[in-house]
């Protein structure tokens, strides 16, 4: 099958599973094939919108136009609930804000990402030059000097509000939590800590820690593939070679530690007592970030490597875990672990469809997405 013919299949999926979703938003998949949806305030809940902004783009059908435009409400109103803020505002409004404006000019749609790009620069600590990942509950909580790898996909957001209102300091601020999360995040062997905690106060490096990977010292999967995908946005807005020069030590590293078919366990330093759960969200985020990242490095030899690896990769999601031709389920790909260490191990996950599509995109051709 063609890129573009799975394409077509996954478009028809997602236009079967709109009316079921209607205004909700999908959280994390049920055994029966039906997603849990989200509460309110959620961090994944721009994963649903962001599909069908790129069905959008791609098809330019008033389907997923109108669907993605019953979804605004919520994230407009959401930025009215500072309480509902973390660093995730990348995530949530690159994928529903920022894709309207980009598809549609629309100058609610560019306001709302805006103010949303203004609270996260709230969160940046400029003693430890980082932006803040959670939210603390007092003054001692770790949370006020934590950052986790995940937070370099919330970069775009800023980068892209530095663009628009020609105001460096989103940039500014972009660069330097990027630089920090290099500087402290990655270890000498390229593999990579879930999480870092500095003094909030004096911005003293205290420690690398994980939450949700095997342990402290581990390699979580999906941290390295958030790593990929997001040092090469920031190369991309930037052009800083140490950003791509990041995006492909952590790529040398997971692909050097790939099981067989490409599609990651949930973390690459497993003990063989361990559960070892596929991931099939990381494989899916992997893919889009190398295909990215083969487009930045000069050297024909090495795009070529991880072009195949990629496509490898997507091929392995579309023989063993999609779901298109599963008239029952709401969500495109299974096994996805989404917190191991809290018992979620084995479902659907809307961040993994998310970026199947976007993989298959880029494999495409298609080189203009939303972050
Ligand atoms: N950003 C949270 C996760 O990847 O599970």
């Amino acid at each position: 099958m063609t890129y573009s013919e799975t394409l077509a299949l996954v478009f028809d999926h997602i236009r079967r599973t709109i009316p079921r979703m209607g205004t909700d938003r999908p959280a994390i998949g049920r055994g029966d094939w039906t997603y849990e949806r989200c509460h309110d305030n959620h961090w994944v809940d721009g994963f649903w919108i962001g599909q069908l902004w790129l069905a959008y783009a791609e098809t330019r059908e008033a389907v997923f136009l109108e669907a993605a435009r019953a979804q605004r409400p919520y994230f407009l109103a959401r930025l009215d609930r500072p309480d509902s803020h973390d660093h995730d505002l990348g995530f949530l409004y690159s994928l529903s804000l920022v894709a309207d404006f980009k598809l549609t000019g629309d100058e609610t749609a560019r306001r709302g990402a805006l103010r949303a790009a203004d609270f996260l620069t709230g969160r940046y600590n400029p003693h430890g030059r980082f932006i803040q990942a959670w939210n603390s509950q007092s003054e001692h909580d770790r949370n006020r000097g934590r950052i986790i790898i995940d937070c370099l996909e919330n970069l775009g957001l800023l980068f892209w509000a530095s663009k628009q209102t020609g105001q460096p300091r989103y940039r500014e601020i972009a660069v330097a939590h990027a630089a920090t999360t290099l500087e402290t995040i990655i270890r000498p062997d390229n593999s990579t800590y879930h999480s870092f905690v500095f003094d909030p106060d004096t911005g003293e490096r205290l420690c690398g820690e994980t939450v949700q990977g095997f342990a402290d010292d581990s390699c979580w999967s999906r941290g390295q593939s958030w790593g990929i995908h997001g040092f090469a946005v920031a190369h991309q807005y930037t052009g800083d070679a140490r950003f791509r020069e990041a995006a492909v030590r952590l790529a040398e590293y997971a692909l050097a530690h790939l099981p067989g078919d490409g599609v990651p366990y949930w973390d690459y330093r497993l003990t063989d007592d361990a559960p070892h759960y596929r991931d099939s969200s990381a494989g899916a985020i992997m893919a889009a970030g190398l295909f990215l990242l083969a487009d930045q490095v000069a050297d024909e030899a090495q795009a070529a490597r991880y072009r195949d690896a990629a496509r490898a990769m997507l091929h392995a999601l579309i023989a063993d875990y999609a779901l298109l031709d599963h008239p029952e389920a709401e969500g495109l790909l299974a096994h996805g672990a989404s917190h191991v260490r809290q018992g979620y191990t084995d479902n659907m996950l809307p961040y993994g469809d998310y970026f199947f599509v976007e993989a298959l995109l880029r494999a495409s051709g298609r080189t203009a997405f939303f972050w």
